[in-house]
């Protein structure tokens, strides 16, 4: 049998832990599978004396994983602390200079610093492996890197925060307010305790930002996205979508348009009846629609120690299995010396349908100014609903919804602001994308 393979896992936390603890409690069959041993040689994390819940004791411990990663006896550098710079970024690139096999989780990191990895891993020859940074323990990555060769990918998308998730579907199933969910989400441990990263789309975006890359060929460009959170989505909106077939989930789209591609995350209204709109709670989902293939959709677990481990684990399995001498595979597809500058498609081009809640004063000639902007803009309705909500604060209400037919964001960006200027208005305008999703 081969030499064992050596690993150094630097962070001990959910995901190092349950990788250390899956390596050891799978080591058998991993071994028949790989036709070599896998064993932790090497860990780092802050406190030493903590209990980690698996038995490190054959492993040696090193205080700084910069250390770990230049000097341990290891094969491969497991990343598991988390940061886009920092101790993640230095352990990471020492490795890679070391000349080390890298596999982490870390999608921050390979979102700001992937192409410059990436140039350094193919120069040395060696694997930077990261499947559990986009969807946790989802195999997107592998998916797109390794089985859709000659497909040209036209959309990407997908719902790939399980905490916006986890509140969308609560909020639609319950009833129940954004903030109570999000409590909820922060009680469970779904939620960090500053949830600001998740809700606003930061989280989305990062994972993004590594999928447009490998399914368009052009360098990460994660500052270059269009963001929208979830924290202003309301019963309101909620219960209209419903009312008019469709469901809301927060997705990161990216598309190839005539002017460039779009990537965009925001709250995203998709048909009731499509197979995204059946992703529930803390599940992730991605979908890729290329030429060839139509579209695919993978879900599963998103996060959490056990998904994203076994994610881990795969890819430390994959090197086992290499062969030495092997020229390895692009990290993200093609070598990144030819990932192409990313070519941005401005958001006010954007087309597709759109959701539009207005609220407004209940009186006679609103309505018609609220169609004179659209019809001034060029927007075709598909649907209009209307009700009176009685009256606040001595003022009569009404809600209108519009459904537009495929328009652009510049021209409901002006209709909504007509209708704004126009003083019909008694609450902010509620916009929301239309996804087309089969
Ligand atoms: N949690 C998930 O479900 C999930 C899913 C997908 C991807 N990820 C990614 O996986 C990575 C790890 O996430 P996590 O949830 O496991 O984080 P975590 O629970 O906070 O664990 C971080 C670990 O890093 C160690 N650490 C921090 N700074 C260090 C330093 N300077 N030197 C050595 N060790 C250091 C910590 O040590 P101490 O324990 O001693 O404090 C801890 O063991 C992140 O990149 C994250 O984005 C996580």
């Amino acid at each position: 049998m081969a030499e064992a393979l050596r690993v150094g896992i630097a962070g001990l936390g959910t995901v190092g832990a349950s990788v250390a603890r899956v390596l050891r409690d799978k080591a058998a069959e991993l071994t028949r599978q790989c036709g070599r041993e896998i064993v932790v040689t090497a860990v780092s994390a802050r406190d030493r004396t903590r209990d980690r819940g698996v038995d490190l004791s054959g492993a040696k411990w090193f205080d700084d994983p910069i250390e770990l990663a230049e000097k341990a006896d290891i094969d491969v550098f497991v990343e598991l602390i988390g940061g886009d710079e920092g101790a993640a970024r230095s352990c990471v690139r020492a490795a890679l200079d070391a000349g080390r096999h890298v596999v982490t989780a870390n999608k921050a990191l390979l979102a700001k610093h992937g192409v410059a990895l990436a140039e350094v891993a193919e120069k040395k020859g060696v694997l930077l492996n990261y499947e559990a940074a986009v969807a946790g323990g989802i195999p997107v990555i592998k998916t797109m890197r390794e089985a859709m060769a000659g497909n040209s990918v036209t959309r990407v998308f997908g719902i790939l925060n399980g905490t916006c998730n986890y509140i969308l579907t609560r909020m639609e199933a319950e009833g129940l307010t954004f903030e109570a969910c999000l409590a909820d989400a922060q009680r469970l441990g779904y939620a960090e305790a500053d949830p600001t990263f998740d809700i606003e789309g930061n989280d989305t975006a990062h994972k993004l930002a590594i999928l447009t890359s490998l399914a368009f060929g052009s360098k990460i460009a994660a500052d270059d996205i269009y963001m929208e959170g979830i924290s202003n989505i309301t019963q309101a909106d909620i219960r209209a979508a419903a009312e008019l077939g469709y469901r809301i989930k927060l997705l990161g789209v990216a598309q190839r348009t005539e002017s460039g591609i779009e990537q965009r995350v925001h709250p995203t209204m998709v048909p009731t009846a499509s197979v995204i709109a059946q992703v529930h709670g803390v599940t992730n989902a991605v979908a890729i629609e290329t030429d060839i293939l139509g579209e695919l959709l993978l879900s599963g677990p998103g996060a959490g120690g056990n998904a994203t481990a076994s994610a881990v684990v795969g890819d430390i399995a994959d090197i086992a299995k290499s062969r030495p001498g092997f020229q390895h595979g692009p990290v993200f597809g093609r070598p990144a010396k030819e990932l192409k500058p990313y070519k941005k498609a401005q958001m006010r081009s954007h087309a597709g349908g759109y959701f539009i809640r207005l609220t407004v004063h209940d009186r006679i000639g609103v309505f018609a100014a609220i169609a004179k902007r659209m019809a001034d803009n060029d927007i075709s309705l598909e649907s209009i609903v209307q009700h009176a909500n009685g009256t606040e604060g001595g003022i009569a209400q009404k809600t209108v919804i519009l459904v537009t037919h495929e328009t652009t964001e510049a021209a409901v960006r002006k209709a909504v602001d007509g209708v704004t200027k126009d003083g019909h208005l008694t609450d902010k305008p509620q916009v929301i994308r239309i996804e087309r999703a089969g």
